[in-house]
């Protein structure tokens, strides 16, 4: 059982508060992304997590063992960096061994075949005898993913592997990782800033912001139900829409000309949120949305329009045959069964 419980860590760095209070729980063979935008606190959680940093307070523990207070090469955790500091100077092989070889998991004999093995798993066999220096920032990235499942941890820590990697070479090994670390069956935390990478990879998403946790979810539900205003900006491209709603009677609210059933209960003034996707086009008088477009998007698959209303402005995404025109006036309306209601003093949801 290789469950990750991390319980309310704190890490300070002087003054500066990194991490506040950080909880999760990463299930046994779960592959979770922690994604956040720069210096929300992502490696500091992953470096605790590793031991390569202490925390101020709390605890973290694999399965049934209790790990923080452990030297790192106790914990049977592998991690992979950013820059994956292979060894230019060591071939291939020798850098997959290299673990094996330090906690001398095995005969040479039975280190060449795991070397073999997470060779084979990451396309490289044919590589063995090269000297990394040698390789191609993919085939490298495969290296140190190598070198980590190659002393088959518990748990493998990720911190940003493909963002040395250009676009097409990202994209084929993301889809590769997802398959192999299926495979392997290793309970996984993935970081990324990139959300289209974290919800294509993910089991669950830990959404951080300012040193703390915001969301933990599957990807489709922080994608429908955003926990906080953060969330439901920072996931989905382009992101969520806020329109400000002013209460006309319990459970009413009003935007624009638009009337809407929400919460009741919840103050006078509230944000609604709606997907780009989540607005239809209505025809006639009915009330509406009322825009004038400012700019249109086309995109093959479906296109995309930024609206400017009274006090504010609206990014709907509609289908590819649509006549949008900029300058022109649009009537939306955000599908009932789609609208999410956020307090704006709290900045959280109100959930219904
Ligand atoms: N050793 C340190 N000393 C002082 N401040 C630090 C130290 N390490 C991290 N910090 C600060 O803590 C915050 C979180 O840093 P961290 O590296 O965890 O961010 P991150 O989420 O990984 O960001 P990025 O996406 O840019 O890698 C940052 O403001 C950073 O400046
Ligand atoms: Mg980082």
């Amino acid at each position: 059982m290789a469950r990750i419980l991390v319980k309310d860590i704190k890490k300070t760095f002087g003054k500066f508060v990194a991490l506040k209070s950080v909880s999760m729980e990463v299930a046994d063979r779960e592959f979770t992304v922690l994604l956040g935008p720069s210096g929300c606190g992502k490696t500091t959680l992953l470096r605790i997590i590793a031991g390569l940093e202490s925390a101020d307070q709390g605890e973290v523990w694999i399965g049934e063992r209790r790990i923080d207070p452990l030297p790192p090469r106790a914990r049977n955790i592998a991690m992979v960096f950013q820059n994956y500091a292979v060894f230019p100077h060591m071939t291939v092989f020798d850098n997959i061994a290299f673990g094996l070889r330090m906690q001398k998991l095995g005969s040479e004999e039975e280190i060449r075949r795991t070397v073999e093995w997470a060779a084979e798993l990451m396309h490289i066999e044919s590589q063995l005898d090269k000297y990394t220096g040698q390789l191609s920032g993919g085939q490298r990235q495969r290296v140190a993913v190598a070198r980590a499942l190659a002393v088959r941890p518990q748990v493998l820590l990720m911190d940003e592997p493909l963002s040395n990697l250009d676009a097409l070479l990202r994209l084929e090994m993301r889809a590769e990782l997802k398959t192999i670390l299926r495979e392997s069956r290793t309970t996984t935390i993935y970081v990324t800033h990139d959300q289209v990478e974290a919800m294509s990879l993910a089991d669950r998403i830990a959404v951080m912001h300012g040193g703390e946790i915001e969301q933990y979810d599957t990807p489709l539900e922080i994608y429908r139900n955003p926990a906080t205003l953060f969330c439901g900006g920072f996931i989905g491209s382009p992101p969520m829409n806020f329109l400000e709603a002013r209460a006309v009677a319990p459970g009413r609210w009003r935007i624009g000309d638009l009337e809407l059933d929400g919460p009741r209960d919840a103050g006078s003034r509230l944000l609604m949120g709606v997907r780009p996707e989540d607005l239809e086009p209505v025809q006639g008088e009915e009330p509406a949305l009322v825009g004038t477009i400012q700019v249109v998007e086309p995109l093959g698959s479906h296109q995309l329009a930024i609206l400017r209303l009274d006090g504010g402005s609206l990014r709907f995404a509609g289908d590819a045959d649509l006549p949008l025109r900029a300058g022109e006036t649009l009537r939306l309306r955000p599908r009932a069964d789609r609208l999410r209601w956020f307090d704006p003093g709290r900045e959280r949801a109100i959930r219904a």
